[in-house]
């Protein structure tokens, strides 16, 4: 870390603090976890804003609180129903974690969040970021609560050359926060930072001139703002093919299965989907792309369709599946994985043989189903089909 000249005394640092809580208490956002200073409360909204936009995570919180109003009815939560609650969210071990620090909050500190950074590092799922947070904001402890928002404007207030995408540049970071951090209102300064490093400080085209710290910024005062963080490119996420089966039955159900209890999205429903190399899935990517031209211009022999299939997969339907098609592809990228799906739609007979953790289930009673984003979007695929060719 270079030495900001602009932040190097106390005096100095004291003007900048009280002019950056001063903008702060003018343009805070008005957000649903800053009615108030409940630790339950800041804790839920800070763990949703993870990995998620604050404009998305709104009315998931609002939804949240409404079911789980208190720590206790949290810890005695039915896993769908906290499933439920996060559908669309993604990163689903935050719930599950929320649930496990719930119970531990009820075991071991008598059902209140713990008032001390150690013991609330303690807890499932609450690493130094939240801690920070819940810490300072909840009960004024002077703890910097640093995530990839607070990075950026402290790296570029200090020109940190550290690589943020190490987890060993964390502790300077971690200095730098100490050294300026607002003692007497740290919660009010962590959540000044978040806000200007969403509205001002961003990422491509920071807008310093309305920036409320300008003058104490070393980026600014040097033109090297946008050359900060410094961060290492990210491993590309790896890519996972698989071919989905919607199969309809004659009383418009849809076969569902439940996930295993383990790994990615666990316990949740989805069309039965199974993994194939890249290879079979390029290879049935081309066989479909005839078939459904045949079927363009085809469009009322449906039962023509193509039943020399490639796939293994829709070869053991086939006693029971006809009238197989195409719906198309879709792609949904979690942190390291990119998952691929060519979808297919076909009808079965009531009479296909279920496994233990499938289901008939029809599209009303979707809803009550735990249904992550790459099943949402396969159930679109499903809409469209269907709504064109009516
Ligand atoms: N992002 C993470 N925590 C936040 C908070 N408390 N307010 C606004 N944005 C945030």
């Amino acid at each position: 870390m270079k030495n900001n000249q602009l932040l190097d005394t106390p005096e100095k640092i004291r003007s900048f603090q009280i002019e950056f809580i001063e903008w702060y208490e003018k343009e805070k956002r008005n957000l649903p976890w800053r009615i108030n200073l409940d630790p339950y409360r800041i804790w839920i909204s800070e763990i949703m804003l993870q990995q998620t936009r604050v404009d998305t995570v709104i009315d998931y919180y609002y939804r949240f609180m409404e079911w789980f109003p208190t720590i206790k009815a949290l810890a005695e939560a039915s896993d769908e129903r906290l499933l439920k609650a996060w559908e669309g969210l993604g990163y689903y071990s935050r719930a599950r974690n929320l649930k496990a620090a719930a119970q531990q909050i009820i075991s071991d500190f008598e059902g209140e969040m713990p008032k001390s950074i150690e013991e609330i590092r303690e807890l499932k799922g609450i690493g130094p970021y939240t801690a920070g947070a819940i810490g300072s904001i909840a009960f004024g402890l002077p703890e910097p609560a640093i995530d990839g928002n607070v990075m950026r404007v402290v790296s570029r207030l200090f020109e940190i050359e550290a690589d943020i995408a190490k987890a060993s540049s964390r502790k300077l970071f971690d200095e730098a926060m100490r050294l300026i951090i607002d003692e007497q209102r740290p919660g009010d300064f962590n959540q000044a930072m978040m806000d200007l490093g969403s509205a001002i400080c961003t990422p491509t085209s920071p807008k310093c001139e309305a920036c409320p710290i300008q003058s104490y910024c070393a980026g600014y005062a040097n033109g090297t703002m946008t050359s900060y963080p410094v961060k290492s490119k990210k491993m590309k996420p790896k890519d996972v093919y698989y071919i989905g089966t919607i199969i309809e039955n004659k009383k418009q159900e849809y076969l569902v299965e439940q996930r295993s209890d383990k790994g990615l999205l666990a316990n949740m429903w989805l069309f039965p989907i199974k993994e194939v190399t890249k290879k079979e899935f390029e290879a049935m990517q081309r066989d479909w792309a005839e078939v459904n031209q045949q079927l363009a211009l085809d469009i009322d022999q449906e039962s023509l369709v193509a039943e020399e299939s490639s796939s293994q997969l829709l070869n053991s339907y086939d006693q029971v599946v006809w009238q197989k098609r195409s719906l198309g592809e879709v792609t949904h990228i979690f942190s390291h994985l990119k998952w691929h799906i060519l979808v297919f739609y076909g009808r079965g007979t009531e009479n296909h043989p279920l496994e233990p953790q499938q289901e008939w289930l029809s599209a009303e009673r979707f809803s009550e189903y735990v249904f992550p984003k790459p099943q949402q979007k396969m159930v679109e695929l499903l809409k469209k089909e269907f709504s064109s060719k009516k």
